[in-house]
């Protein structure tokens, strides 16, 4: 494709790169105004605590700790709230402190929280009853009712999103700190104007502190475009998902642009490869970057490639599936000898009927019930204890003996 044109389907220009998923702003100078306010905001995060989150995940690297990372798939404005935060918070806490009692290892908590507010989409545009509509990418870029002017991209709310972020990240550092505990924040790097802005130089360096850790999804990691681009740049922690279509050599070529220093715990996969396609898919992006003497963290998202459509069109995912891939995750690293890092999940605290399945078995007919996400389904906290038992299980199998 030509990098000179803006195109209605996402893939825009930014840096001179071709940058996917990008909404059809309506206003570019509205949307560089907003970004100019928001460099002279203060950062949400600061750089040494980046810093001690890479040095957490360079023991994930070396088999000494597991990373757990989840939330919601996409965080909401209307969705702010003291519980919500507490539900994720205590939530993500007490499935660490069933894994790491079974495995004797620390657990690395990271939050998909505090900044998920855009999401990459298969199609630019959505159709209801004749009418076409830009489709919702998060509300850091518009609004998720299906009316014309909900959903017209607005600047405006990369500030919404910076504000929502602060308060979140206020309540954590509560619990974190009532707690002793320490909590990371994470979210997709998909907004280029919004990472950037928040984007600062300082004496250690040049870090993105919209988050401690960045993660670039499985539509825009193309090795040439502005996301990767933009997460070469940063001295943050960074994630990579691999879905199934991903190679070695893309992989590799991944590791070589960003993480050419090789630093312990700097650059993490997370594999998002599907029940049925990991036990084929894994092992040769595994094998392959552990023989180049690369040592990135390996996690396993098991929600994204297992999307099923329910009877009454509710878009889910099966426990069973989930469990599945996550077995199948273990299996690999076994037979290689590496180490499974952990896992990357859509889940909340609250009690929601979006998945299918699990020990609280919620069923086709109760999907309706409580299907709140903005997004893609996620796991209840029922669900998420479940997840976190099978972890549990797992590691203990994979290490019988104490490792600390
Ligand atoms: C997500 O994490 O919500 C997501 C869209 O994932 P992926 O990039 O793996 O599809
Ligand atoms: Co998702």
């Amino acid at each position: 494709m030509s990098v000179t044109d803006e195109r209605p389907s996402g893939t825009a220009v930014r840096g001179g790169l071709p940058a996917d998923q990008q909404p059809d702003w309506p206003d570019r100078s509205a949307l560089l105004a907003t970004a100019a306010e928001l460099s002279g905001c203060p950062p949400l995060v600061l750089p040494a605590e980046c810093d001690l989150l890479t040095e957490r995940l360079a023991a994930v690297a070396r088999g000494e700790a597991i990373l757990l990372q989840g939330g919601d798939c996409a965080e909401t404005f209307d969705g702010v709230s003291q519980e919500q935060v507490a539900g994720k918070f205590h939530t993500l806490g007490d499935m660490a402190a069933v894994i790491s009692d079974a495995v004797q290892l620390p657990v690395v908590r990271v939050g998909r929280i505090a900044g998920q507010f855009a999401k990459p989409r298969s199609r630019p545009e959505e159709t209801r009853n004749g009418v076409t509509l830009p489709v919702y990418r998060g509300d850091i870029v518009n609004g998720a009712a299906f009316d014309a002017r909900e959903r017209t991209p607005d600047p405006r709310r990369l500030k919404r999103a910076y504000h929502a972020s602060a308060t979140i990240l206020n309540l954590l550092r509560a619990h974190a700190s009532e707690h002793c505990a320490e909590f990371w924040t994470s979210h997709e790097a998909l907004i280029l104007e919004y990472e950037r802005a928040l984007t600062r130089e300082t004496e250690l360096g040049t870090y993105a502190l919209s988050a401690h850790l960045l993660w670039t999804g499985e539509r825009t990691r193309r090795l040439d475009g502005a996301h990767i681009d933009f997460a070469a740049r940063v001295r943050n922690p960074v994630a990579v998902k691999l879905g199934p279509s991903a190679t070695a050599d893309e992989a590799l070529a991944l590791v070589d642009r960003l993480d050419p220093e090789r630093r312990p715990g700097r650059l993490t996969f997370i594999a998002r490869m599907g029940a049925r396609s990991v036990r084929d898919a894994l092992p040769d992006l595994v094998a392959k970057v552990t023989a180049s003497g690369a040592q990135p963290v390996w996690v396993c998202d098991p929600m994204h490639g297992n999307g099923v459509e329910a009877p009454s069109g509710h878009k889910t995912r099966r426990f069973d599936d989930v469990a599945d891939e996550v077995v199948g995750f273990f299996e690999v690293h076994e037979s290689l000898g590496t180490h499974p890092g952990g896992v990357h999940a859509e889940l909340t605290g609250e009690d929601v009927t979006e998945c299918l399945g699990g020990t609280c078995a919620v069923l086709p007919a109760d999907l309706p019930t409580r299907y709140e996400t903005a997004c893609d389904p996620r796991l209840n906290r029922d669900q998420a204890f479940d997840l976190a038992f099978l972890l549990a299980e797992r590691y203990a199998r994979a290490y019988p003996n104490p490792r600390r």
